[in-house]
């Protein structure tokens, strides 16, 4: 069945979860970063999606602006930035206007200008996801913005998956779903979605039942995938 409907991930997918580090690392205030802020980025992203997990597991639910500072606080205490309520607060700031990929806009524009059906679906809360797509300016190239939060439960919950065909009226083979999340797209190609993992640091696949259908160094394939 032809795609109708593409469907992003957020952090990491469109936005760099790694840039509100690097920023800070930029600034005089902080320059205490600038060796440790990569080590802090990535202990940062995996004690999130570590706490969106065990959270789904144990019935837990919080929405992501919780567990994302959970996640930072633990990273600012392993890599020696514990007690540094200015670098807490500027780091959490700069979450809020992640920068998008380069790619993203002129390829968001290209799937809406044949009239395609955008969105994002992500672990994100509703005013998170709304801080970051107006900072990065594609709200008028994306239809909707799906969040967890509707059905209270983290990805890789089927749930999560079925919000696209609630809101669009699509069957899964309609969708195209894009993740830089090996996981999410694994999740989701067990779900029934045709799925695109966009593999930027050349990882190896995840180990899990489901293989997403299509691996992407980025997003420039996008609009090719889908029929454009
Ligand atoms: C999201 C997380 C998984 O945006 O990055 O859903």
């Amino acid at each position: 069945m032809p795609i109708t409907t593409c469907v992003f991930d957020a952090y990491g997918t469109l936005f760099d979860v790694a840039a509100a580090a690097r920023q800070a690392a930029a600034e005089p205030e902080f320059a205490d970063l600038k060796d440790s802020w990569p080590g802090l980025a990535e202990h940062w992203r995996q004690k999130q999606l570590q706490y969106t997990w065990l959270r789904a597991i144990t019935k837990a639910h919080t929405d992501f602006w919780q567990v994302t500072q959970d996640g930072l606080d633990w990273a600012m205490e392993k890599t020696g930035h514990a007690n540094k309520p200015a670098m807490r607060e500027r780091l959490l700031a700069l979450y809020w206007e992640l920068q998008a990929y380069p790619e993203v806009p002129a390829m968001l524009h290209t799937l809406k200008a044949v009239g395609l059906n955008t969105a994002i679906l992500s672990n994100g809360s509703p005013d998170m996801l709304e801080g970051a797509v107006q900072s990065a300016g594609i709200q008028d190239v994306l239809d909707h913005c799906l969040s967890v939060e509707t059905v209270g439960i983290f990805k890789p919950d089927t749930r999560v998956y079925d919000l696209v065909g609630q809101k669009f009226g699509c069957s899964k083979t309609e969708v195209l779903f894009v993740s830089s999340n090996g996981w999410d797209a694994a999740g989701a190609a067990g779900y029934g979605f045709d799925t695109v993992w966009v593999n930027r640091a050349g990882d190896p696949v995840d180990r899990l039942p489901w293989q997403p259908n299509t691996i992407l160094s980025d997003l420039t394939g996008i609009p090719q995938l889908a029929g454009v």
